[in-house]
Order: C-alpha cells, then structure tokens, then sequence
C-alpha cells in the first residue's frame, strides 16, 4: 500500500450516513472511508444511493444523521458553498452548468478574480486562467464559448475543468464519462492520475466495469442504500463485484439474441446537415440492430436527428418502406414509424417535474385516446408492465420523474418508445448511465423488438456494447461514414482506427 499508516491515513471518513426522502431509504447507515490520493470507485445498481450518499458530502443534501470527518475533523457541511470551501468538489451526473454563460465564467463561477478595484470582475485572468486548465486538459475549445453551444461531452469536461479549478482535497466524479468517448475518457484518467499523485481523493462512480477495473484503487459497492463491500480492487473480479451489486450473478453481460433478418426498411443516401454531418449513407433492415460508433462530435446523433426530423436535412434522400419520404418533423418520423431515444434526458426527453405516469405515458395518448377520451387504466396497465419489464424502481406512478435515480430516469425514456412500437427505433447512448444488470435487461429488450421485426441503430461510445450486441456496426468520422464491419468482423481497434482515421473506407460500398 502506498500511503502512511498513521493515524491519519484517511482523508475522509462518512460514518453511520443515513439518509431518507418521502417512501425511499435511499442511504441506510453507510460508514465509509477514503484514504489520501487514492481513486476510491463507488459502484452499485441504478438507485442504490451512490449520488445521494455524494451529495451529502458535496452539501447538496444534508443527511438525517450521522457524521463526516476531513483529515480527522468533523465537518459539517450544510451547503454547497461550505463543501467547496472545506475543498469537496462534486461533478454532477446531471450536468449542472448555466447555458448562457461562457466557459470561463462558469469555471470560476462565485469565485471570479477582482479588479485591483475589488468591485469589477477580472475577466483577462479569469480566461487566462480558465486557459490553463483548459489546456491541461487538452480541449480544444474556446474558454469564452458559450455552453449552451458546447456538446454534452465538452460540456462535462467544463465541469470537470471547474472541480481542477477549485484546488480540492476530494472531487467526487458522478458518472463523468458517461458522456464521453474512448478518447475523452483517455484524457479524463490521465487528468485522475496527476490529481491522485497531488495526493488528492478522488472518488468515482461510474457503470463502465471495464474502466473502474482499470484504474481505481479500491471498489466500494452499494446495493438498495447499503454499503455490501470495500475492497482493493486487485482482489476483485468484474464478476464478484456484478454479484455484489445484484446479489447474484449476472449471465451475460451483453446478451445477444439471434434474429432473423428481413428486408430493408430504411435507405438513407448522402445524408447532410449542418457542419457535423457532410455525407452520409446508411441502409436498416428488419430484425438487424445495427451499431453506429464514432467519436463524440463525428455526426452521429446529427444523423439520429435528421432521420426523425429534428433537424433539417440539407442534402440527401430517404426512403422508408420503398418510399421516397421528407421528413420535416419528428411528428411525421412517428407517422413514419420512426423513433428517437435521445441521448440528453434532461434536455429533449423528460419533464422532470412531472410524474413517471406522464412521462412514461406521453406518446400512448395518441394511441389510447382513439374514442376522444384518455383510457386511464388501460395506460396504467400498460405503464406498469412496462416498469416490470424494465424494472424501473420508483416507490409509484406519481412520483416526479427528477427524483428517480439517473438509470431510471433514462428507463423512463425507454418505456415511452415501447408504446408506439415504431418499426424503425434509433437509440442514441441507450444504456448511458445505465448500470450491468440493466443494461443486459435492455439489451435483451432489442433483441426481442428486432426479433419481432424492428429495425434498431444504436449509437453507443461504448465499445463493448457496440461490438456485444450489433449486427453490424458502421463507424463515423468528421460527418462521413467510415466503415462498416460485420458482427464477425469487427474488433475494438478496427473501430477504433476508422474512428480515429488510421483506416479509411473498409468494407463501405453504399457511399456515393
Ligand atoms: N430528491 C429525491 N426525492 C425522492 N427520492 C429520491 C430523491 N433523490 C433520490 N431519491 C431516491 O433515492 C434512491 C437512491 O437514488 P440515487 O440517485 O442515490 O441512486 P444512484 O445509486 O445514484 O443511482 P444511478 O446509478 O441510477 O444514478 C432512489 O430510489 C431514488 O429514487
Ligand atoms: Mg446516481
């Protein structure tokens, strides 16, 4: 072990942490410690408590009881503000940065260096200093670029530039590269590791095994708001921490259900839109899921988006079922039989403030509401057995969808495409945020609804589960179709080549 056995080897101890919302224990009795740079990883199922047992110690939520000790003093932390001055900094799931504001301005936000005036902010050393990390980091975007213009994957590196910034002696991550590619990720870890020398606490939640196995030091697991376990993740196995997370072992990790395939269902030629996406073509079939990797950025939600009409298309041609078809708009996608799962559940796909039944519910209205009334059981019927299906744990229907863990908050989204059961389903980052047992439980969903017919692309920056479950797989780079490889064909470095333009054009044939 490399760090000091004294009497002050822990950086931070939370002892007998309880903590409960209305019908939920969310945290029950956790003692836990974390030891002076060391990448302490914090894993456990969608609702198991991780998020909340952080916000407790980032002050975004005070606990009912119990205690928290930095360096060997209890804290108390009863806001935001004094987790940052006590040097705790938490990176949210939920990306919690203000749209309108730059990059710099959001890094130092609260905190702005003054004017000798000391009234006056200084903006010159406030983005020359937002240019330091931001070049430590190795992006490549302007520190006065406004967020709102930023994809989700810079917008979370902003946010962890922001926890860099502050000079903290923990920084908890919640899920930072749920949003990322291989590379950002990359980029991320050796950024851990340089804090982890500085002798940092850096405490990691994430549902990538293969990435927590990589790096971490150590591997705590919850399970329904309990701590199971704590153990140096040498002594570990991916498969005994799945065990520990479920209570049981997990089968398959990427479940792949045979089809049959059938005829094609959707043509796409020379697709254009935008900067992101400059040429390409595609082609779906029926009972075919097929894997669209790519680098962040390399146009591959711009070709979800066209595709259902959220985006104009500039140039190119569709044709769904043998017909020519425009689609201006994601109402005639879905007269089309076209849906969308999109990756920002919080932007485009939840009301957060609105309850799971409406939110599972708002595309069944049209399908249920045919004799000019809302059949209420009938939604209510179909809304529980699909929270069945997908095991979505929430106490009941009305609970506000804002208050389900992130996992099931992304379930909610899913639940809502099973209704109008389109024949054509594109998957933007389905199992973002999604933890083992689940994700299997939604990778054996598509195979069901491509076994009944439904032509699936899902877009995924996780490789294992592009190559676990696709039946073919196309990569993007720059706005062009890359390459395609068949289920047999593909490896993690062919994918990752094409996607970082060391092979070009392998086994394409529909492109111009
Ligand atoms: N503000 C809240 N009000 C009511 N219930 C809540 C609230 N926040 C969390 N919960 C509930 O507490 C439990 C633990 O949630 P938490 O967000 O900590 O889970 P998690 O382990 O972070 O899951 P995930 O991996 O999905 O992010 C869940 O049942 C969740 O629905
Ligand atoms: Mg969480």
């Amino acid at each position: 072990m490399r760090f000091k056995m004294t009497d002050q080897t822990y950086r931070l101890e939370l002892k007998n942490i309880v903590k409960s919302f209305p019908g939920v224990m969310a945290v029950r009795d956790v003692t836990l410690a974390a030891y002076f740079g060391e990448i302490l990883a914090l894993v456990g199922e969608n609702g198991a408590g991780k998020s909340t047992l952080m916000n407790i110690l980032s002050g975004a939520l005070i606990a009912d009881s119990g205690m928290i000790l930095l360096d060997g003093n209890e804290v108390r932390i009863t806001s935001p503000r004094r987790a940052q001055e006590l040097g705790i900094a938490m990176i949210h799931q939920e990306l919690a940065l203000i749209p309108q504001m730059s990059v710099a301005q959001n890094i130092f936000l609260g905190r702005e260096p003054l004017q000798v005036s000391g009234i006056l902010v200084d903006t010159k050393k406030m983005q020359a200093d937002a240019q330091v990390i931001i070049n430590q980091l190795g992006l490549d975007f302007a520190v006065s670029a406004i967020i709102s213009d930023l994809s989700i994957a810079q917008r979370q590196m902003v946010e962890i530039a922001k926890a860099i910034s502050i000079k903290s002696r923990v920084i908890i991550l919640d899920e930072p590269t749920s949003a990322l590619s291989e590379r950002e990720s990359v980029k991320l870890f050796e950024m851990m590791h340089t804090l982890r020398e500085q002798k940092v606490t850096l405490i990691y939640i994430s549902h990538r095994m293969e990435e927590i196995f990589s790096f971490s030091d150590r591997i705590a697991v919850m399970r329904d708001g309990q701590l199971v376990g704590v153990e140096p993740t040498g002594n570990l196995s991916i498969n005994s921490v799945v065990q520990m997370m479920v209570g049981r072992e997990l089968k398959e990790f990427f479940p792949k259900t045979e089809t049959e395939i059938g005829e094609i269902v959707l043509e796409a030629y020379g697709l254009r839109s935008g900067s992101r996406l400059k040429n390409a073509s595609l082609f779906l079939r029926r009972g075919e899921i097929v894997g669209l990797a790519g680098l962040v950025g390399s146009g591959r939600t711009e070709i979800a988006r066209v595709l259902f009409g959220a985006d104009p298309l500039e140039a190119g041609e569709i044709i769904v079922a043998g017909q020519k078809v425009k689609i201006q708009s994601p109402e005639e996608a879905i007269r089309l039989g076209i849906g969308l799962v999109t990756e920002d559940r919080k932007a485009q796909g939840l009301f957060l403030r609105q309850s799971v039944r409406s939110n599972a519910s708002i595309t069944l209205f049209t399908k249920f509401s045919r004799f000019g009334f809302l059949q209420v059981k009938k939604i209510d019927r179909w809304i529980r057995s699909a929270i069945n299906q997908l095991n979505i744990r929430t106490p009941n229907l009305e609970q506000h969808v804002g208050n389900l863990s992130g996992g099931n908050q992304q379930k909610v989204v899913i639940a809502r495409w099973l209704a109008l059961n389109p024949q054509i389903l594109i998957l933007d980052e389905p199992t973002r945020g999604i933890d083992v047992s689940a994700k299997a439980e939604i990778h054996n969903l598509m195979g069901e609804l491509a076994s009944k017919g439904m032509a699936i692309l899902m877009i995924s920056s996780e490789l294992p589960e592009i190559l676990g479950i696709s039946d073919r797989i196309l990569v993007m780079r720059e706005g062009r179709l890359m390459a395609e490889f068949s289920r047999l064909d593909a490896t993690q470095d062919k994918i990752m080549q094409a996607a970082t333009g060391q092979l070009e054009n392998a086994g394409i044939n529909l492109n111009e």
